[in-house]
């Protein structure tokens, strides 16, 4: 298991908020490098099968709805344990119970709207690059 990438996703919210490049500056300034990146939009179907995981959840037509309903920029990013280092930076899904200082605290609205993706595991995050980038798109 190489514990020096993850996987996040700035989500449509921070678009319509005009604050991706804010987010994006807050990840570099972490000391993350940017190994893969794109601008891209999901269909709901897409949303469906990235979300797969929570089927079923009463949230989940909710989220993918949202999440189809404008652009998403999906990255690599590298740094030493990345997982942990990023879902640190991001701070917890509710923005109101993000620490202060987090992605989410300054930048998200609410529980499904909430800025950004970080994956949960290095398995998951190799899973979710692989669904947004051929290995030639990631340097
Ligand atoms: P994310 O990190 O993208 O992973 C799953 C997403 O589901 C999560 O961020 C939230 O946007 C959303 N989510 C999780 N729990 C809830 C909830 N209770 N209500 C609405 N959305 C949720």
């Amino acid at each position: 298991m190489n514990t020096r990438f993850t996987f996040c996703m700035i989500k449509p919210d921070a678009f319509k908020n005009d604050c991706v490049s804010e987010i994006l500056c807050e990840i570099l300034k972490a000391g993350f490098k940017v190994r893969g990146i794109k601008i891209t939009m999901l269909t709901k179907a897409k949303a469906e099968q990235f979300y797969d995981i929570h089927r079923g959840k009463d949230f989940f037509d909710k989220l993918t709805t949202y999440m189809s309903s404008g652009p998403v920029m999906a990255m690599v990013l590298e740094k030493p344990e990345a997982v942990e280092a990023l879902r640190k930076l991001v701070g917890k899904t509710n923005p109101e119970e993000a620490d202060e200082g987090t992605i989410r605290r300054r930048f998200g609205v609410n529980t499904t709207q909430n800025a950004v993706h970080a994956s949960d595991s290095y398995e998951n995050a190799e899973h979710e690059w692989g669904f947004f980038f051929s290995k030639r798109e990631i340097y």
